[in-house]
């Protein structure tokens, strides 16, 4: 006999075709019903998503993940008891039906359901999980509203098992198959990292879990993989990547979370070229695996003129509204609070908002709403300025030149909206602003535009105003970009950072850099940053003995993987494609996390709570 037999097959070949999840309990899913199975099914299950009872016939919708199929239960197949006991069954239950698939009669099709032309003929039922009544609906007529999000936060079980979430976790899932069979294929080795690390007080503050057997000391869950997936480098493996789960004890917003998925990657013997060409080919990937194609290259901006035209580094170019200079229309008049910015260093900048663009429409109280915007962005307040004929109206008109107007660059009927403060703080502010005008205005193009750029470029330090100290902006492992070394310590907050940020319709999609790869320049930028010898050390000891042992030259970037699935599922917030998700508050109401634990328990782990 050759080695190579032909094996039997799994099923033999007379066996009626079963769906790909069929087990020993359940022959087919809902959803894939149809005519062609015309035969007996036994064991059709799930929820109970809805049922009728018309006189005597009884209708009920079955859901899976697969989809819902309608089984009829009807005196002409149904026996008498089973059709009582369907008439009373309760939405949620889980049932094993069995019974016959029929055609239904052509004026009984649903277009709307992938199995609309079928029914199942019940002949038996029974009921293998029976369900109180749920405390929030999962079948939902169209139109109807969902409950409250706190409330659907806290029957999270209920909750996941309507199918728009089912739809975003099964993307997710799809998202991930991609990502990973695109980067092994790419040569990278998918590994892993510790979840107990040492504590980094660097960036976001960590999550801390204390030692039992070593009072009084502590591991950090870690804010990104970040220093071994460098140790993987200085060990060899080359090429790494992991969908590695991060903690950050930051504030949170719709697009945070303290627990969150990144798709994390590094590699020797890279340029920004190289990191930047991977990361925009695993975009394609996941973007295609959700039926969207997206440019091969994506237009790439300088930090420094993201920071002058949109107020941020991760610039939203779906629309302009681009933000301007207007200090030298100030400057000549006496409104006071342009005068104490522009003495303290700082500017005057706005938006335009040409008549044409629907300047009229915004009345008095919307701008107000946007001043609120502003001022909670951290602005003091939201000069505006509406130009008719050859004067300016607003509060602050009086203290202008009679030229400002020309000066501002505002014609007839247009509006100008301004910040008069240091630019870190005029530029969020006037962002938040830009974003609600363009909602406002209708600036962002339907049918879901896409705008990708890369911001690169950006500074390696920023200065804390407070109190003076410099600090990473990327992370303090991020090289110097080469023309700036040389004045790294004579003009730090001027040097560069090779350094790299994707981002998508003004969300960060991912960030990246490459690394300082001789321990000499690793120590120099620990020092800018405050970390002396012994402190860096202490700290990061472990990264300089590897930089010391053999360091190839490395780079990477980590891409929010939950951002992507949001933006791909069309989900309005990461809660959306994250099965269990904490809210703002960080807490997860359907299990009850964080909790307090036994004083016994906190007495083993060293700790007194006041
Ligand atoms: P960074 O801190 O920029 O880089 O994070 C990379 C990406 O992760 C996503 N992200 C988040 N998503 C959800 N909730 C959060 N709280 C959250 N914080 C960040 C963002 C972000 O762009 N180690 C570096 C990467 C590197 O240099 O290779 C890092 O973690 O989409």
């Amino acid at each position: 006999m050759s080695a190579v037999t032909a094996r039997e097959p799994a099923t033999p070949p007379n066996a009626a075709p079963v769906s790909p999840l069929s087990t020993s309990l359940r022959t087919m899913m809902c959803g894939d019903v149809r005519a062609a199975h015309g035969r007996a099914v036994d064991g059709v299950f799930l929820h109970v998503h809805r049922s009728r009872d018309l006189g005597g016939i009884v209708f009920i919708d079955l859901r899976d993940r697969a989809g819902l199929v309608q089984v009829s239960f009807d005196p002409r197949w149904t026996p008498s008891d089973v059709l009582a006991r369907a008439g009373s069954l309760g939405v949620e239950s889980v049932v094993l039906v069995d019974g016959t698939v029929a055609e239904r009669p052509h004026d009984a099709r649903n277009p709307d359901l992938a199995t609309g032309k079928v029914e199942i003929r019940a002949t038996g039922l029974r009921v293998v999980g029976p369900a109180v009544t749920p405390a929030i609906p999962v079948a939902r007529v169209k139109g109807e509203p969902l409950p409250a999000e706190e409330l659907r936060l806290r029957h999270r079980h209920l909750d996941l098992r309507r199918p728009e979430l089912q739809a975003n976790l099964v993307l997710r899932h799809r998202l991930l198959q991609a990502a990973r069979g695109f980067l092994a294929t790419a040569g990278f080795l998918e590994l892993e990292t510790p979840i107990l690390t040492k504590p980094t007080p660097e960036g976001a503050r960590d999550y801390l879990v204390p030692s039992r057997v070593h009072a009084g000391e502590f591991y950090a869950l870690p804010q990104s993989p970040q220093l071994y997936k460098q140790l993987f480098m200085i060990a060899g493996f080359d090429r790494y990547f992991q969908i590695a789960r991060c903690f950050r004890d930051e504030d949170l917003r719709a697009d945070r979370q303290p627990e969150f998925t990144q798709i994390d990657i590094e590699a020797s013997f890279v340029t920004p070229e190289d990191v930047i060409g991977l990361t925009e080919r695993l975009l394609g990937v996941l973007f295609a695996e959700s039926g969207v194609t997206i440019p091969e290259r994506f237009p790439r901006m300088a930090y420094a003129e993201a920071m002058e035209r949109y107020g941020i580094d991760r610039p939203d170019l779906r629309y302009g509204l681009e933000l301007y200079d207007a200090s030298a229309a100030f400057r000549g008049g006496e409104l006071g609070i342009a005068r104490k910015a522009l003495d303290a260093g700082g500017r005057v900048r706005g938006l335009r908002i040409a008549a044409s663009e629907g300047a009229a429409r915004l009345s008095r109280k919307q701008v107000d709403e946007l001043e609120a915007i502003a001022r909670a962005a951290g602005a003091g307040g939201l000069i505006r300025l509406r130009r008719a004929g050859h004067a300016l109206e607003g509060p602050a008109a009086k203290f202008l030149a009679a030229d400002a107007a020309d000066q501002l660059g505002l014609a007839d009927g247009d509006l100008g909206l301004y910040v008069a403060d240091a630019d870190r703080v005029s530029g969020p502010a006037l962002d938040r602003v830009r974003q609600e005008l363009a909602r406002r205005l209708n600036r962002i193009p339907p049918g879901g535009a896409l705008a990708f750029v890369w911001v690169y470029d950006f500074p390696m330090f920023e200065r804390d105003p407070s109190s003076g100290h410099l600090g990473a902006v990327h992370h303090p492992f991020t090289a110097p970009h080469p023309d700036d070394v040389d004045s790294l310590d004579s003009a730090p907050e001027r040097a560069r950072a090779v350094a790299y940020d994707v981002v998508l319709n003004g969300t960060e999609l991912g960030g990246g850099s490459i690394r300082i790869s001789d321990p000499a320049t690793q120590e120099r930028v620990f020092a800018l940053l405050g970390i002396d010898a012994e402190t860096a050390r202490a700290r990061f000891g472990f990264l300089l003995d590897g930089l010391r042992s053999g360091a190839p030259p490395h780079g990477g970037i980590a891409l929010g993987f939950d951002r992507i699935a949001m933006l791909l599922s069309g989900a309005a917030s990461l809660r959306d494609v994250i099965a269990f998700p904490k809210t703002t508050a960080a807490r997860a109401l359907f299990e009850g996390a964080p909790a307090p634990v036994p004083a016994a328990e906190l007495r083993d782990l060293h700790i007194g709570v006041e």
